[in-house]
């Protein structure tokens, strides 16, 4: 709404950190002028005193808000604490041991963890351990795939040629996404397994990127049944979709499914990558990271993530919020550009008549005090904190609303 707004964003002070951005920096996809200084409960501030009420929880990186008091205690905790940045893989610290025990315990059974940095990193462990026990194979994976830009992850990744034109790939087998049960191609990785040798499949069950996507549930149970069929480890990215934001855990519990190698980092503020322990490489060294599970506060941080979101019960939350939000949007579906809503959970999204269109809303939505992203070609991306309350997703709504039909 517009009362979040003080000053049209972008203000002097956003207005002069964005120069020297410019200036200094590659221009990245940066979407519009927000210029963060701090936050609180579900609301980004930026430098000029705006609020904006956050429905991209920072692509899934904030479940609990900005200002959750456990979390503002851990950090509190840690202020004095100078030895925050270790080599975690040279060196133990309880944070790793306790980050690592509170994700085995929301894993699949019999489970272990590798703790990184980022995403992209906890994908390129993932296609290591799955290479080292298959040897340097091509790997199967889906068009309009995301996971990661790190020149190993990127191979797999096919959501947009400007991240991938001229970089060297590693060898893959491409396959399609498919979203219906019904499609012809639901079956189509049989054809490529039974004509080649693979390392591994590996895929999202709701695409990020690829434009909030959602996966049949048969194409994923094909996948996992191929895999086994085949004796190819099946690699789920986690890396969006995980910690809670579909209403469970892991995007792949709606499958009924699990994986034999997965990726996850953003809510978890550190990567991490979780595979059978049949799969553990039997020497020392073989996957690494420059800074173990990055720096111990992340650790910290990420462990007490886990313990709130169990807590309060976020999971619930996430599909009785995302329910309302879903509902709420979809009275917009077939008028005013917008093609279809779609998601599980708090990840939403909704796809444009256009790239315009998209832009155009997010924009509007921006200039009101709402905060959405992109994905896709033409999709709106809405994936809120776990926290987020009625009164707040009723304000998304409304904006969301008013910026599709004032277009
Ligand atoms: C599914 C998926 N995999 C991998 C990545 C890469 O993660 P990061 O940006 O932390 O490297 C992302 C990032 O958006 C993602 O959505």
């Amino acid at each position: 709404m517009k009362h979040h707004i003080r000053i049209a964003p972008p203000g002097p002070k956003a207005s002069r950190i964005i120069e020297i951005t410019k200036k200094h920096t590659y221009d990245s996809t940066f979407v519009y002028p927000l210029v963060i200084k701090g936050g609180h409960d579900c609301v980004i501030e930026d430098v000029d005193g705006n609020e904006f009420l956050d429905f991209t929880s920072n692509v899934g990186s904030c479940p609990l808000g900005y200002s959750h008091p456990e979390i503002l205690q851990v950090l509190k905790e840690y202020s004095n604490n100078g030895a925050h940045k270790i080599a975690g893989q040279d060196f133990y610290s309880e944070e790793h041991a306790a980050l690592a025990e509170r994700l085995v315990s929301i894993l699949p059974r019999g489970f272990k963890v590798f703790l990184i940095n980022s995403g992209a990193e906890a994908v390129e462990n993932s296609i290591k351990i799955a290479y080292r026990k298959m040897g340097p194979l091509p790997g199967v994976s889906c068009k309009n795939a995301f996971h990661g830009r790190t020149l190993g992850a990127l191979t797999f990744t096919s959501s947009k040629p400007v991240q991938k034109t001229n970089f060297p790939e590693l060898p893959v087998l491409r396959i399609k996404f498919c979203i219906t049960d019904d499609d012809p191609e639901i079956n189509s990785a049989e054809n490529i397994l039974k004509e080649n040798k693979v390392a591994f499949i590996i895929s999202e069950t709701v695409q990020g990127e690829g434009g909030y996507s959602i996966a049949s549930k048969k194409f994923i149970q094909n996948l996992r049944k191929l895999a086994t069929k085949y004796g190819v480890p099946l690699i789920l990215d986690e890396v969006q979709s995980g910690l809670g934001h579909t209403g469970k855990w892991w995007a792949f519990e709606h499958y009924g499914v699990e994986p034999d190698i997965m990726s996850m980092a953003k809510a978890l503020q550190v990567g991490a990558t979780g595979f059978r322990v049949e799969l553990e490489p039997t020497e020392k060294g073989v996957i690494s990271s420059t800074w173990g599970g990055g720096a111990r506060i992340d650790m910290a941080v990420g462990a007490k993530t886990i313990q709130v979101i169990e807590k309060e019960k976020l999971l619930e939350n996430a599909i009785k919020m995302g329910t309302v939000l879903k509902n709420g949007i979809s009275e917009l579906c077939g008028k005013n550009g917008i093609e279809d809503v779609r998601g599980i959970g708090l990840m939403i999204g909704i796809e444009c008549q256009s790239k315009e269109r998209r832009d155009a809303v997010l924009l509007s939505m921006f200039r009101h005090g709402i905060l959405a992203l992109g994905a896709g070609q033409k999709a709106i991306r809405i994936i809120p904190p776990l926290i987020i309350n009625e009164e707040q997703v009723n304000e998304g709504i409304s904006v969301i609303h008013e910026s599709c039909s004032a277009l």
